[in-house]
């Protein structure tokens, strides 16, 4: 059979495009391919960075910033439920972003005096992000303030045995953020939460192997996972014998809960 010039041409440009795309040294070009494959929370915090919010809240928003002049000497920090003292729902929330404060304060009657006393005010966004900007930094907001915290005791000793192991200064706070580490396949290290987290691990066991060597059969017998993972500037460390076997099936019941959606505290909660 002959073969047209044309399918030839087109058939050998789509393998090398493809090849370019796989064995691309620059995470940038395969990040591309995997862009939209990042949770809400990851494009959340990739704009956090693009807009200068950590800048004054500190990375992921751990606060500790000064601000002198004003109430606390402190920019706010976004964790630890600080929501609670800031905000009432979701639309006040939006408005701290928006417009620097929500109505409610901004119409209150010390408001500028307040907004003058503080060295940093909170800058309006209005002019600059658009709905499904603020939508992802909701998201993150939320992730990272204890607005979504488990309802579950099992579940929160399980969040805090992986931050106190270290876990999350990789996996991003609560495990919810597809973190860059160039080299890699995808270009990230998948969150626990998201949809590439799949790849990676298809079944209890592969957890295991994950979690206590750092990589899993399956990997370790496929040629070009390999060729990634032994690439990729961030690896994941084996944790057998490092950490105990109770904290270790703990931080996977709190992984357990991450990937179920109707697992309880999955919907923020602004009324405590
Ligand atoms: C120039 C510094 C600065 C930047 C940049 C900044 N903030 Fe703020 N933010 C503040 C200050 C100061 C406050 C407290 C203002 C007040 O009490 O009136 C605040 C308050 C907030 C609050 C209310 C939280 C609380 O507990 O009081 C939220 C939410 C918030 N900022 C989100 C954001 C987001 C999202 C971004 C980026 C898109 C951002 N901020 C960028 C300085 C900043
Ligand atoms: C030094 C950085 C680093 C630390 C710390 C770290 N990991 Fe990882 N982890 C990685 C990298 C990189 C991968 C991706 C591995 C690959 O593709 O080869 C990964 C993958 C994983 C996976 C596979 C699923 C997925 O979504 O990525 C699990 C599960 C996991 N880590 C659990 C943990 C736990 C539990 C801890 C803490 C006890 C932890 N990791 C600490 C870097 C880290």
């Amino acid at each position: 059979m002959r073969v047209r010039p044309f399918w030839f041409i087109l058939a050998l440009a789509t393998a090398l495009a493809l090849a370019a795309v796989v064995f691309s040294k620059s995470a940038s070009v395969r990040a591309i391919f995997f862009a939209d494959a990042v949770t809400l929370e990851t494009k959340g915090y990739r704009l956090a960075i693009k807009y200068h919010c950590f800048r004054c809240h500190a990375h992921e928003g751990a606060g500790g910033i000064s601000n002198p002049g004003s109430e606390s000497s402190e920019i706010p920090s976004w964790q630890g439920f600080s929501f609670m003292m800031s905000m009432k729902d979701e639309s006040e929330l939006r408005e701290w972003i928006m417009d620097g404060v929500p109505h409610r304060i901004s119409s209150s009657r010390n408001y500028a005096q307040r907004q003058l006393t503080m060295a940093v005010p909170m800058p309006a966004y209005r002019q600059h992000i658009d709905r499904a900007e603020l939508d992802a930094l909701v998201a993150f907001y939320e992730a990272v303030s204890g607005l979504v915290w488990p309802d579950d005791p099992e579940a929160e000793k399980g969040y805090k045995t992986a931050r106190d192991a270290g876990c999350f200064s990789c996996h991003g706070l609560g495990g919810r953020i597809d973190v860059v580490n160039k080299g890699s396949f995808a270009g990230f290290i998948p969150a626990w939460s998201g949809s590439n987290y799949t790849h990676l691990v298809r079944s209890e066991d592969e957890l295991d192997q994950w979690i206590n060597a750092g990589t899993c059969d399956r990997i370790l017998n496929d040629p070009v996972a390999q060729f990634f993972q032994e690439r990729q500037i961030l690896k994941m460390p084996g944790y057998q014998g490092k950490l105990s076997e109770d904290q270790i099936s703990s931080i996977k019941y709190y992984i357990g809960w991450l990937r179920d959606e109707n697992a309880a505290g999955k919907v923020p909660q602004y009324q405590l």
